[in-house]
């Protein structure tokens, strides 16, 4: 191992989204919900959803052949795989077992971590210590969610919210000050219950009875989600500042996570950013838990919001309780 730790930074993204658009107005024939609710109460249009036979790996699999065409690189370069999903293809194997075989990452290690809606971010803190240690020199970091195949569909407080997509980042070493400046990531797990699967797990293992109950889906306490998030989102992106040793002033972009249009701007006026700093893509995708931030941040990039030497901060909130924030001085 190095004596020192070697600067990280994201040299290739990659995005895909669910096939199918779900509109509000779709909604508006499946549950009792109007195009101006969903609007004003989460800022939502629309939301990109996988046909039946999509699974999260797929998605997976679109983005991350994106991100490496992007760097220049295959799946042989690949040291390491990171997916973060709350929605893998199976409980095993790992869907980032499955993405190693289809890209060909023949000596890649791989795993899935589950964080929510902060899943890139882990992924992001996790990959980087690999790359800076030395351990390993290409980290792939994936956001992959299908995240209608556990919306239920009958419940308007949830069911109007959720898309499907993948977000993907290649991690190699960088220039000397350049790349991911700091990470930091939180958990409380108290509030499990306010986001949760219930069923499907060990604690309550799939039977008829809960497939009845529709226990297999997302449940949520909206509101307790709403308020901790708008604590966190601020908090979480000030301390990546701080330890990035920045100021607010110095944030270029900020990249939110997407759960609701009215978290991201209270988030935004705490953090006394302007909207023009934030990058905001809700209205087409809606929430796509840990590919959110990734696919937002490809699209700042692609579109030359983000430039070389930006600084960018990413924070994200989610089940569990978790939260994490990054800060990164754009390195391409
Ligand atoms: O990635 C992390 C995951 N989740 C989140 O970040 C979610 C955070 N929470 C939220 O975004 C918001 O709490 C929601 C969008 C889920 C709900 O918005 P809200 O402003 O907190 O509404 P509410 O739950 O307080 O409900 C207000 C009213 C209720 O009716 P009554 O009791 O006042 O008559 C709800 O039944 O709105 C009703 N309602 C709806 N009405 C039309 C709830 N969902 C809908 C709907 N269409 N889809």
């Amino acid at each position: 191992m190095p004596e020192r730790l070697r600067p990280v930074g994201i040299v290739g993204l990659g995005t895909a989204a669910g096939e199918d658009l779900l509109t509000n107005s779709d909604l508006e024939k499946m549950v009792d919900t109007s195009d101006e609710w969903i609007r004003t109460r989460t800022g939502i249009g629309t939301r990109h959803i996988s046909k039946p036979e999509t699974a999260t790996s797929d998605l997976a699999y679109r983005a991350a052949v994106e991100a490496l065409a992007d760097a220049g690189l295959t799946g042989a370069d690949l040291d390491l795989i990171i997916v973060g999903t709350v929605t893998p293809d199976m409980p095993f194997p790992s869907t980032a077992c499955l993405l190693q075989s289809r890209l060909g990452a023949d000596h890649a290690a791989a795993f899935d971590l589950n964080a929510a809606c902060s899943g890139f971010i882990y992924g992001l803190a996790a990959g980087r210590q690999f790359v800076a240690t030395g351990m390993y020199d290409t980290v792939l970091v994936i956001g992959a969610e299908t995240l209608s195949k556990i919306t239920d569909y009958t419940d308007r407080s949830t069911c109007v919210l959720f898309g499907d997509g993948a977000g993907a980042a290649v991690l190699r070493p960088v220039g000397e000050g350049e790349g991911i400046l700091s990470t930091v990531l939180g958990a409380d797990g108290g509030g499990g219950e306010l986001l949760m699967q219930p069923a499907g797990g060990s604690r309550r293992p799939a039977t008829h009875e809960t497939v009845d109950q529709r226990l297999h889906y997302i449940h949520m306490s909206g509101g307790d989600v709403f308020k901790f998030a708008v604590k966190v989102m601020g908090e979480a992106a000030d301390a990546a500042v701080e330890r990035a040793g920045l100021t607010r002033a110095d944030v270029d972009v900020l990249v939110p996570h997407q759960a609701n249009r009215r978290i991201i701007d209270a988030a935004a006026k705490r953090l006394g950013l302007p909207e023009d700093r934030v990058v905001i893509n809700i209205g087409e995708f809606g929430n796509m838990s840990s590919a959110s931030i990734p696919v937002a941040l490809h699209e700042a990039v692609r579109s030359g919001r983000i430039k070389r030497g930006d600084v960018v901060v990413l924070v994200a909130f989610g089940a569990g309780l978790t939260w994490g924030s990054a800060a990164i001085r754009w390195s391409r």
